[in-house]
């Protein structure tokens, strides 16, 4: 742990690439593994062709999946640590794929959303944007003003990144030297190339935090902690003073 209270310190630009598994410890199930939600849920509710042609459908699963529980969850120990991070100087930024504002809410202000967030709807008729908590869910098809559907302002299969996020994500991956990868299967493309490219590109040391091994622990991880990110950030918000 000396080691990496060591990397914190001296890093020129360390940042954190964080997955569903960061928020497991708030409440929020993970996508993959034990607990699932795609062992619950079909996926394809979350599928933009799908959404389009079935919008009542894809709503009425989207509720169940995300929108029954939102606003419960809270920042855990790893949220407040990472924060604590960037308070200190130390952490330039964060590249997340969850859509939980968990992050923002713990006080980070470097939070780059890849996969959009739940926090927003858009229309799909004006573009007009809602914040999903003044906005009434209860309706079949939750609509505009204009009339149009609303959508989730997250990334659906088959929907691309939106080209802002992709290129400042891009460019902070391949100026980091240190990167935290927190509770990601490291499965899903284009988001699990970012730690290969800060590698790649950089050199970057890679500390992976899981409970399980993912697609990165054998093949680019420099330091593998099988733990929970919260045990994992709790050793660190102690030794960082
Ligand atoms: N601490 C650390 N890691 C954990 C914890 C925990 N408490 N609990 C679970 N994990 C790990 C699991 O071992 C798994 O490797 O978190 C990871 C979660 O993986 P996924 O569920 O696949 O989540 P993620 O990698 O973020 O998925 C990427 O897939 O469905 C899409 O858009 C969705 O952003 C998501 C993307």
């Amino acid at each position: 742990m000396k080691e990496i209270i060591d990397l914190i310190k001296n890093a020129k630009c360390l940042t954190a690439f964080t997955g569903a598994g960061i928020s497991v410890e708030s409440g929020i199930p993970p996508f993959r593994g034990a607990g699932g939600l795609w062992e619950k849920y079909d996926p394809k509710y979350i599928e933009i062709e799908f959404f389009y042609s079935h919008p009542k459908e894809s709503w009425a699963e989207m509720k169940k999946i995300f929108f029954n529980s939102m606003g419960v969850a809270k920042p855990n120990t790893a949220h407040k640590t990472l924060a604590k991070l960037e308070e200190m100087g130390f952490l330039k930024g964060i590249i997340t794929q969850n859509i939980d504002n968990l992050h923002q809410k713990a006080g980070n202000k470097k939070v780059l959303e890849y996969h959009g967030t739940i926090d927003t709807l858009v229309c799909t008729k004006c573009s007009k944007k809602y914040k999903t908590k003044d906005t009434d869910l209860t309706p079949d098809l939750p609509s505009c003003s204009c009339g149009g559907i609303l959508k989730p302002d997250f990334v659906f299969y088959g929907e691309g990144i939106n080209p802002q996020v992709y290129q400042e994500s891009l460019a902070l991956a391949l100026k980091t030297d240190v990167m935290f990868v927190v509770g990601t299967s490291g499965e899903v493309m284009p988001a699990c190339s970012l730690p290969m490219a800060a590698k790649q590109q950089n050199g970057a040391v890679i500390i992976e935090i899981n409970t399980l091994p993912s697609a990165y622990t054998a093949s680019l991880s420099d330091y593998y902690f099988e733990q929970k990110a919260g045990d994992f950030f709790g050793e660190i918000a102690k030794r960082i003073g």
